[in-house]
């Protein structure tokens, strides 16, 4: 199903035309690309540089590296956040070493300079040696935009950036009434993954693997492309919008099958009730949890709508962060570069969620989790499961990436609905020549 009007957009204007630029394997492997792509996107886009809970008091900081670049971002006594280049001005030497920090600044582990936490030289190893002059109060960190939203600390290095908001446009008011900056962070993984950091994002900008690669879904969640809901926005973000609470419309079953019966039952509806029409089950349960989420501890349900409350809202920002948006929290999934190598990236899979009065756990995509704050966990793409549905996407990508360098690859031939991925590459190449 293509896109509906929505803020003054014309459908036309949620499905824009594509070009159809070719979308070779080079680009996926080459040194070239790699450097193009860091001059002419990673240093002038909005990247997440951490989580706004994380920062309690002023001078907690928080550290995010991105290929060998690193950004220290500070908290303020104002409450505001500052983002600083992870380097001391005097000779260079990374400041900040660790993930996260406390305290009053930080102090240069070479010759001892000390900043302050708003990125002010305050002190120095004999002040009266530096023929130019005492260079406390005079030096500063070099300080670059940031900004929160969302529970997450921005940062972009590109001084002359536009504000968040208007980078991220109309996403902004679609995604307040989740409420996403009262949700705790209850997954934080992060893997080293033998793909190019490109092929995560072409598959989270499509749902056509999903018959072949999660089958199991089919039961609870409507794949079916034709009920499916595709808008492309400015900037490059799209959203894909995906019936829950019903079985796919490619499934000919007459029942509710797993985990949909469970489901039911918790919201206290009989799955017999929709037996020979099971795609039934959706509207009667968007009823039955606006009324029962009081009784049962889902305070977070008031300002969502009724689709909310069963439907799948998955957002793609330009260039690499999909939010998957459920009635109980959102999967972050982030794919970032590799510091030197164009086959390999940094995969990130959050979970965010809201609590439910009386339990001390939550469901997400890894299974029950408690509900606090998760310790990040690091580790390279194998060693552990980093979810069931991420895991079978991830499988695909290492071989993807095997594939992609091919004589017999001659670039990418589309389904209609994949134009989010023809979308993704033509708005990649216009940053990389200048057109964007
Ligand atoms: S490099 Fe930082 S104090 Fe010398
Ligand atoms: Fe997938």
């Amino acid at each position: 199903m293509r896109a509906a009007t929505f803020m003054g957009q014309t459908p036309a204007d949620l499905d824009p035309p594509v070009r159809g630029d070719p979308i070779t394997g080079d680009r996926y492997y080459s040194q070239a690309w790699m450097r193009a792509e860091w001059e002419r996107v990673w240093t002038r886009v909005w990247h997440i540089g951490g989580m706004a809970a994380d920062l309690e008091e002023p001078g907690d900081y928080v550290v995010h590296h991105l290929m060998k670049e690193s950004v220290v971002m500070i908290r303020q006594h104002d409450g505001s956040v500052k983002a600083f280049f992870n380097a001391c001005k005097h000779r260079g030497n990374r400041l900040a070493l660790g993930e996260f920090g406390v305290g009053n600044g930080l102090t240069c582990s070479y010759h001892g300079w000390h900043w302050g936490i708003d990125g002010t030289l305050e002190a120095v190893q004999d002040v009266s040696d530096f023929p130019q002059g005492n260079p406390c109060g005079k030096l500063r960190l070099n300080e670059i935009p940031c900004e929160t939203w969302g529970g997450f600390i921005w940062f972009n290095m590109d001084k002359n950036a536009r504000s968040l908001r208007d980078w991220l446009g109309f996403v902004v008011d679609q995604l307040a009434p989740y409420g996403m900056e009262k949700m705790t962070r209850v997954v934080a993984l992060t893997a080293e993954v033998d793909c190019n950091w490109k092929i995560i994002r072409d598959n989270f900008n499509e749902a056509y693997h999903i018959p072949t690669l999660h089958p199991e879904i089919a039961t609870h969640i409507d794949d079916d492309h034709a009920d499916t809901v595709f808008e492309m926005y400015p900037n490059g973000h799209n959203r894909m919008v995906m019936k829950g609470g019903c079985p796919t419309g490619r499934l000919l079953s007459d029942v509710v099958q797993a985990p949909l019966d469970d489901i039911l039952r918790f919201w206290e509806l009989d799955p017999a009730e929709f037996a020979g029409r099971p795609s039934a089950a959706r509207l009667a349960l968007q009823k039955q949890r606006r009324a029962l989420a009081p009784l049962k501890g889902y305070r977070h349900y008031s300002d969502l709508s009724d689709s909310q409350l069963t439907d799948y809202y998955h957002y793609t920002l330009f260039p690499n962060v999909t939010f998957t948006m459920a009635p109980d929290g959102f999967q972050v999934l982030r794919s970032e570069p590799h510091p030197t190598d164009p086959e390999k990236c940094i995969f990130d899979h959050w979970y965010m969620a809201h609590p439910i009065v009386g339990r001390d756990s939550v469901d997400g995509p890894t299974g029950t989790v408690p509900f606090e704050k998760a310790a990040r966990i690091v580790c390279r793409h194998g060693d552990r499961t980093l979810g069931a549905v991420a895991d079978q996407d991830l499988s695909v990508a290492v071989s993807q990436q095997l594939g992609l360098h091919s004589r017999g690859f001659e670039g990418g031939y589309l389904a209609d609905q994949e134009k989010r991925v023809q979308r993704f590459h033509e708005i990649l190449n216009d940053h990389i020549e200048g057109r964007a």
